[in-house]
């Protein structure tokens, strides 16, 4: 039982740490259906804006198909450079690609 003592104090030091830890800034919703990714966090804030995020997740479309959506999105008034919204269509060509003809529906996502 002498072990007992420290390790209440570490699950104590852990335990505080993690209340002292600053609340990282809440997601918008739907932001849970974004997998992780290069470009994931610029995508949740870019695509958010306007919409739910459910209505990027449900897409399913190739790298230019995505990129086509995103430089609509940009013209109507997304904000971001041309460069960070290249960085999103190849990360959302990633987490949701086209779906082959016949092809099994792609795995759930983690979440
Ligand atoms: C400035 C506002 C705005 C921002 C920011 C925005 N959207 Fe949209 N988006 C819209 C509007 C308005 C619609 C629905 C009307 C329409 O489709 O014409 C829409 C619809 C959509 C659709 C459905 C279109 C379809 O054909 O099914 C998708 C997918 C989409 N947005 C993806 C994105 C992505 C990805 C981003 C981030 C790069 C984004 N949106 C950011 C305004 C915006």
């Amino acid at each position: 039982m002498r072990s007992f003592l420290p390790a209440l104090a570490a699950a104590l030091l852990v335990a505080g740490a993690a209340v002292a830890q600053p609340a990282a800034a809440p997601e918008p919703p739907g932001a849970n259906l974004l997998p992780p990714g290069d470009g994931r966090d610029l995508a949740v804030r870019t695509c958010s804006a306007c919409h739910a995020l459910e209505i990027v997740a449900q897409k399913r479309l190739d790298q230019d198909g995505w990129y086509e959506i995103v430089q609509m999105m940009h013209d109507r008034g997304a904000q971001g450079s041309d460069d960070q919204m290249a960085q999103i269509a190849t990360y959302l060509a990633k987490a949701f690609p086209a779906t082959a003809a016949g092809a099994a529906a792609p795995a759930a996502h983690k979440p």
